[in-house]
């Protein structure tokens, strides 16, 4: 068996960050209880672009959580429950390329997850043991709609890049932020990770649409980020940025089997049988 509350109410999840907690004009209120606690808001569920999505806000109603204390496994599973099968995750990242400024849009194609103390699997409890697959972390059609929808706007668009996760909540030191330039790293982050693999360990599809806010404190020995600013550039882009949202959700393949789906992330349990009651 795997998550569901019932009938299938949304087919496209997202994950909302700062400043996208009224994302749906119409929308109704889901509970859903998970067996790893509460989501970090009850889901909104609706219609976007004539396609029903459900909407989590990440960090909470008021900015709640911070992404070390996000209750990340009962975000994905609740968005499971109510039928989603492709999520996107906006995030505000910090650059570590001069090449992307703030206010670009920066479409991942890798991660590089330096997350810790964070629940990062479902499959710690007794049954079968599961290793997904993670080589391609993202969609490859979710990242192309996502990269296409991007272009409309009028922001600059990077297609691929690495995805560095710190676990945050503070921001990288100099030597860190270096480091992780050093390590391939385009942009870096405090979320989606580990969204991206909960959401494979659950054959869902999962698509990051990263903004960047700052040049994160090692680019070119520049000032050092603060969250203000962070909250500041956001705040100011988030408009474009659910306009892109919405073009992203219009543009997802519509609701497929699992047999018939061509990307890697919904065959990533094919085999497996699944642990939960
Ligand atoms: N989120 C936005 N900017 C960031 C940065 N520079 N480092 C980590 N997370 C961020």
């Amino acid at each position: 068996p795997t998550p569901s509350v019932g009938a299938p109410r949304a087919e496209i999840g997202v994950i909302g960050g700062s400043g996208l907690y009224e994302f749906l004009d119409e929308h109704e209120t889901v509970e859903v209880d998970t067996p790893f606690g509460a989501p970090s808001d009850p889901l909104v569920v609706g219609e976007v672009s004539g396609r029903r999505v459900a909407f989590v806000a990440r960090h909470g109603k008021g900015h709640r959580f911070a992404p070390h204390q996000v209750n990340y496994r009962a975000n994905l599973w609740a968005l499971r429950a109510v039928g989603v099968r492709q999520v996107i995750a906006p995030c505000a990242v910090g650059s570590l390329r001069a090449e992307h400024g703030p206010g670009t849009f920066v479409v991942p194609d890798q991660i590089i997850d330096r997350t810790w103390g964070r629940a990062h699997t479902f499959y710690d409890v007794e049954g079968p043991v599961v290793h997904v697959g993670f080589a391609d972390p993202y969609c490859p059609r979710g990242r192309a709609v996502a990269v296409a929808a991007a272009r409309g706007s009028a922001h600059d668009v990077a297609d691929g890049g690495t995805l560095v996760v710190i676990n945050g909540p503070r921001f990288s030191s100099r030597a860190e932020s270096r480091m992780n330039q050093q390590a391939g790293g385009t942009i870096v982050g405090m979320t989606t990770m580990p969204e991206a693999v909960l959401a494979r360990e659950l054959a869902m599809c999962f698509t990051s649409l990263a903004m960047v806010t700052d040049y994160d404190s090692g680019i070119d020995g520049g000032a050092a980020v603060t969250h203000e600013e962070v909250m500041r550039v956001f705040a100011r882009n988030v408009e474009d940025l659910k306009v892109v949202l919405r073009d992203v959700i219009a543009g997802l393949p519509t609701a497929e089997p699992d047999a018939t789906a061509t990307c890697p992330c919904r065959h990533s349990l094919d085999g497996i049988e699944l642990p939960f009651p």
